[in-house]
């Protein structure tokens, strides 16, 4: 009897404990909130399917609180059960921030993921604004979205490179919305039409920089003066070096021009080329040096340089190009060419020195590989000269040959 009441005792535990292992589990998945929102065809449990904190497990109640074991609106939407309801705009970065700023939290999702957004966001302009209680500026959701969030390395995602020009423009292109601030709306219009915009949104140059790559993340502010070349050096490394040795490092500094930008723009980033340059208009250095300055005389050298350069290539291409569709053997010279080529690039990117003894010293031996090549052209054509003389020459004779056998013909056939 003991015995049977052992075995119907177990028996009974076992099924209660297998009907539990299935049952619980699905009682505690089941996403009340998920579920009663999808019914209601809410638009934010709609497009949550592929939001990144659904695909991680973060439920609405991870975000907004509440009991989502609850089928029962009230039960489950009641704030004594943690429910916080949507939160508004200056609500949102503390409500980001419970897990975004929380390292032990995240570390069990992404212990790569950077968990300092929030306190970069407060040292930001939009950050301080709304701290302060504007709306108006950018917050976590502005940038990000709301119930469609995906990671930035996402094609869809509001913060995938080529998508960020657009983010931004949301607002800042928006005349309307920024009216009571003193800023400019055509960042941009003018960001788009650059070599940078250009390159990225249309060439899919994703090395090309977009809004935040200059202005950061999270840490969104205009560079200041100070800072603004370090924007371009990031890239521009060359230039930047060049430049931060040159005696514009320090006359800019002083005039409190921008490095960089003062010469190329910021947001209409346009390339330069050799009109910009010398004493002539539309040269750039004419807005700072005049006659009798050594800046000034310095351009006009560099300018000089590059085009005595630019024209020896030139003529050294014609000659080759023309010698090789005659079908001379000319792919050494081709080859040279190339490295003339590659020495005028080097040249304009010199410039940024703004030291016209070294743009002088390159162009020099560059010059010397010019001339060879032309000169190599020229014996080419000579060569091309040559072989149609010989050709005249052969044609003519062999033409005489002819008549000469024609006329012995015709008197042999003329004696009979
Ligand atoms: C049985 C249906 C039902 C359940 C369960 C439910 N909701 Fe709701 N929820 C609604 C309805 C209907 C509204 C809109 C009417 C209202 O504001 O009361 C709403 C509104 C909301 C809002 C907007 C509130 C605001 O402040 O504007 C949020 C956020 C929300 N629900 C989140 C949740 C979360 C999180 C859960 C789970 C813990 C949940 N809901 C569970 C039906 C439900
Ligand atoms: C990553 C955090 C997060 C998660 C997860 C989340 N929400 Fe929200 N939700 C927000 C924020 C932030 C707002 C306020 C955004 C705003 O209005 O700009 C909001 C607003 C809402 C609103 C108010 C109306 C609206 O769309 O702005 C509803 C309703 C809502 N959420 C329901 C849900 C439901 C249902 C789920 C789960 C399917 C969910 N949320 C998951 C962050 C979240
Ligand atoms: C309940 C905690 C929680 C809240 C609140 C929360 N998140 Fe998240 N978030 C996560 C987790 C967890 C991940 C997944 C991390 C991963 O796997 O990369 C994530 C991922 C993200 C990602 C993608 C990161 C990446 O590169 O993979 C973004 C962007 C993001 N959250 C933004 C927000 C914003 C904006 C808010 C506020 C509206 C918010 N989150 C609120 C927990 C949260
Ligand atoms: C002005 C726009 C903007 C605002 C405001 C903003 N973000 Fe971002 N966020 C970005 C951009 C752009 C990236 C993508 C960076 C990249 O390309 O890697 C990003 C990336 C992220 C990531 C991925 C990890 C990382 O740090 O790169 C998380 C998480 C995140 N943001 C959370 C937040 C939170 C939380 C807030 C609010 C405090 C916030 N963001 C506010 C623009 C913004
Ligand atoms: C929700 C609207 C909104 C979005 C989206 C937004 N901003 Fe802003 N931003 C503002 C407002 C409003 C100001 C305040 C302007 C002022 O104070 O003059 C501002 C200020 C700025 C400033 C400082 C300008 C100054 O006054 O010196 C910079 C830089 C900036 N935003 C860059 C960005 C970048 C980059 C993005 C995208 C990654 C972005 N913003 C997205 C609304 C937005
Ligand atoms: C190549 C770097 C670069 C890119 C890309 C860039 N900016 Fe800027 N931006 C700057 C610099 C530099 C300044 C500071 C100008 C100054 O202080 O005189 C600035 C200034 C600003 C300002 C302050 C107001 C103004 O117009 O001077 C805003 C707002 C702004 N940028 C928004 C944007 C937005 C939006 C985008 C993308 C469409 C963008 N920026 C792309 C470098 C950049
Ligand atoms: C994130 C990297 C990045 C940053 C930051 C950046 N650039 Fe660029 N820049 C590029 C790339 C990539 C190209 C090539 C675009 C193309 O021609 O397809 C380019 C092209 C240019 C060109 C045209 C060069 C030519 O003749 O073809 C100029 C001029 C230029 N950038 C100036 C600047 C200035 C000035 C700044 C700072 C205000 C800056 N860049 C910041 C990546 C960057
Ligand atoms: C004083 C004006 C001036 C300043 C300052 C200046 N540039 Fe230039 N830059 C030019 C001119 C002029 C050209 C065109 C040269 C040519 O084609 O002969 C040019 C050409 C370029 C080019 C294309 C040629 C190359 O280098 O590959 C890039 C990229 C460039 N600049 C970037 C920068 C960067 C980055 C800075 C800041 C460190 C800068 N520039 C500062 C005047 C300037
Ligand atoms: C924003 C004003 C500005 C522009 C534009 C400008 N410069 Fe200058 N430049 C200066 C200042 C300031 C100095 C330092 C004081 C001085 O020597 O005149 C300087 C000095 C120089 C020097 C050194 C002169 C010496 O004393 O040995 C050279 C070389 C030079 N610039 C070349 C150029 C060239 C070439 C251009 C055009 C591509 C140019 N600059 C455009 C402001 C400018």
């Amino acid at each position: 009897m003991k015995s049977f009441l052992k075995k119907v005792i177990v028996r009974t535990s076992f099924i209660v404990m297998a009907a539990a292992t299935l049952i619980l589990p699905v009682r505690g998945f089941a996403d009340s909130c998920l579920d009663c929102h999808l019914e209601l065809e809410d638009e934010a449990a709609l497009s949550f399917k592929v939001d990144v904190h659904n695909i991680d497990g973060v439920s609405c109640a991870g975000c907004h609180g509440g009991d989502p074991a609850s089928d029962d609106q009230e039960i489950a939407m009641d704030s004594r059960n943690g429910f916080v309801g949507a939160p508004n705009p200056l609500e949102i970065p503390q409500f980001c921030g419970k897990c975004h700023s929380d390292p032990a939290y995240m570390r069990q999702y992404n212990p790569s993921l950077a968990t300092d957004q929030v306190d970069k966001y407060w040292t930001s302009h939009h950050g301080k604004l709304n701290r302060s209680g504007d709306e108006k500026a950018a917050q976590c959701s502005s940038c990000h979205g709301v119930h469609e969030m995906r990671p930035p390395s996402d094609p869809r995602s509001m913060v995938y490179s080529k998508n960020v020009p657009q983010t931004c423009s949301e607002c800042h292109a928006d005349a309307d919305y920024m009216a009571k601030y003193q800023i400019s709306v055509s960042q941009f219009q003018d960001y788009q039409g650059s070599v940078h915009g250009v390159a990225l949104l249309e060439k899919n140059d994703l090395g090309a920089p977009a809004c935040n790559d200059c202005h950061g993340n999270h840490a969104a502010m205009p560079p200041g003066i100070s800072s603004i070349g370090r924007v371009c050096f990031q890239c521009h490394l060359a230039e930047g070096e060049l430049f931060s040795q040159s005696p514009h490092k320090v006359g800019f500094d002083e005039l409190g021009v921008p490095e960089c930008a003062f010469c190329h723009g910021h947001h209409a980033v346009h390339a330069l080329t050799d009109e910009n340059i010398g004493v002539e208009q539309p040269s750039i250095c004419l807005q700072c040096h005049s006659e009798g300055e050594a800046g000034y005389e310095a351009a006009s050298t560099m300018k000089n340089e590059i085009i005595k350069l630019k024209k020896k290539y030139e003529d050294a291409e014609t000659l080759i190009a023309d010698a090789a569709r005659k079908g001379i053997e000319v792919s050494d010279e081709q080859f040279e060419l190339r490295n003339v080529r590659q020495s005028l690039i080097n040249l304009r990117k010199l410039i940024h020195a703004f030291n016209p003894d070294s743009v002088v010293t390159t162009t020099e031996s560059a010059m010397e590989a010019a001339n060879e090549v032309y000169l190599a052209g020229v014996q080419s054509t000579e060569e091309v000269k040559t072989r149609r003389t010989g050709f005249l020459i052969f044609s003519v004779i062999t033409l005489i040959l002819v008549a000469i056998l024609y006329v012995i013909v015709r008197k042999k056939t003329s004696y009979h």
